[in-house]
């Protein structure tokens, strides 16, 4: 095999910290195996428009710490045509990139399979905050949001406590709530309201009463913006109604995609970073980073695609025909055992809050 002598490393989709010392990790690996790095700017758009320039050591000094992405990041409807992946494969030869390193959610693995299976290996490694990559146990981001959260749900509580009031509040996660069911856990929720389990509202209701009677003044339920638009607001209404406690409604939105990255985040990024390169220069390609226990380990990119798909209950029956047994067996394991995790926080959190 030839050794790789050039690859280039960009972010794509909505950022997550800890982002940079994803590129850092991989910028300084690369770098003394004598690999040169190229950044691509704004994701696979700047790919497509040779957005390119060359990273040294120096360039990603002091990044560690930052929230955000150094090298930006879009979400590009001409890189899933067939167009846009040509010119982004042309602007490949033009830099002499042999290889990339995609940094980002699902959306940006199919970009790295696609790539590859056009003639330029990638290896993803998951960077979003919403913890939805099923393959791995944590992606980089979600450590540092939920950090946020409690953080911000803390205060709400403070006024809540006050005014003696419920506070339904909103967090991201779009496909899974992870973010909900973690922070609920920490801020002392009264639930968490998810798609992943159905949440039995009179017994919520009955419990808020009864506490409300027993002295308890504040009330938080955090509930993920994957239930719906709106979902919160009418959420909000429907517990002032029926509990008669007085009920406000906070959406915590994008202020819980920035900040300066946790220790957590910063040590998985990096882990996966160097990972990521040492797999690349090694010939290895269409991969993606994953954590489990303390390993980063190697799983094929449309196999992690067909686990979230599986996870997030989208997988068609035609497409699991197609999926051999053994392998089958392997990704139902990962999602049962990532449900039956959620199911036993959920648990904690009906027995021990109130
Ligand atoms: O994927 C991460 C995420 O923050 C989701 O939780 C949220 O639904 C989405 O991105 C918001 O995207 P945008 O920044 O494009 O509004």
């Amino acid at each position: 095999m030839k050794p790789i002598k050039r690859i280039g490393v960009l972010t794509s989709g909505g950022d997550a910290p800890g982002m940079n010392a994803a590129v850092r990790a991989v910028t300084r690996l690369a770098l003394y195996k004598g690999v040169e790095v190229m950044g691509i700017y704004n994701g696979y758009q700047g790919l497509i428009e040779g957005n390119i320039k060359q990273l040294h050591e120096r360039d990603v000094s002091f990044i560690i710490n930052r929230g955000g992405t150094m090298l930006y990041t879009a979400r590009s409807k001409e890189f899933c045509t067939e167009e846009g992946m040509k010119k982004a494969v042309a602007q490949c030869e033009n830099f002499g990139i042999e290889g990339i390193v995609t940094i980002g959610g699902d959306g940006t693995f199919r970009g790295a399979g696609d790539l590859t299976d056009h003639g330029v290996p990638c290896i993803g490694i998951p960077g979003t905050i919403d913890n939805d990559i099923a393959s791995t146990e944590m992606t980089i981001g979600f450590d540092t949001a939920m950090n946020t959260v409690v953080e911000l749900v803390d205060k709400l509580r403070d006024t809540s406590e006050s005014h003696a009031r419920c506070t339904v509040v909103e967090v991201m996660g779009r496909e899974a709530g992870d973010i909900a069911l973690q922070t609920s856990i920490a801020v002392g929720a009264v639930t968490a309201v998810i798609k992943e389990i159905p949440t039995d509202f009179d017994h919520v209701i009955d419990k808020m009463i009864e506490a409300r009677k027993g002295g308890k003044r504040n009330f938080i339920i955090i509930a993920a913006e994957g239930m719906g638009h709106q979902y919160g607001e009418e959420l909000s209404a429907m517990i002032e109604q029926r509990s008669g406690i007085e009920t406000r409604f906070a959406r915590l939105a994008h202020i819980q995609r920035g900040g300066s990255p946790t220790l957590r985040d910063r040590v998985l990024a990096t882990q996966m970073g160097c990972a990521a390169v040492e797999n690349l220069v090694e010939g290895q390609m269409k991969q993606v980073m994953c954590l489990r226990g303390n390993n980063i380990v190697a799983m094929d990119i449309y196999d992690a695609l067909t686990v979230d798909k599986l996870m997030k209950g989208k997988l068609t029956p035609e497409e699991e025909d197609k999926i051999p047994p053994n392998k089958l067996y392997d990704m139902k394991r990962i999602v049962a055992d990532k449900q039956a995790y959620k199911n036993y926080l959920n648990y904690i959190i009906d027995h021990i809050t109130l």
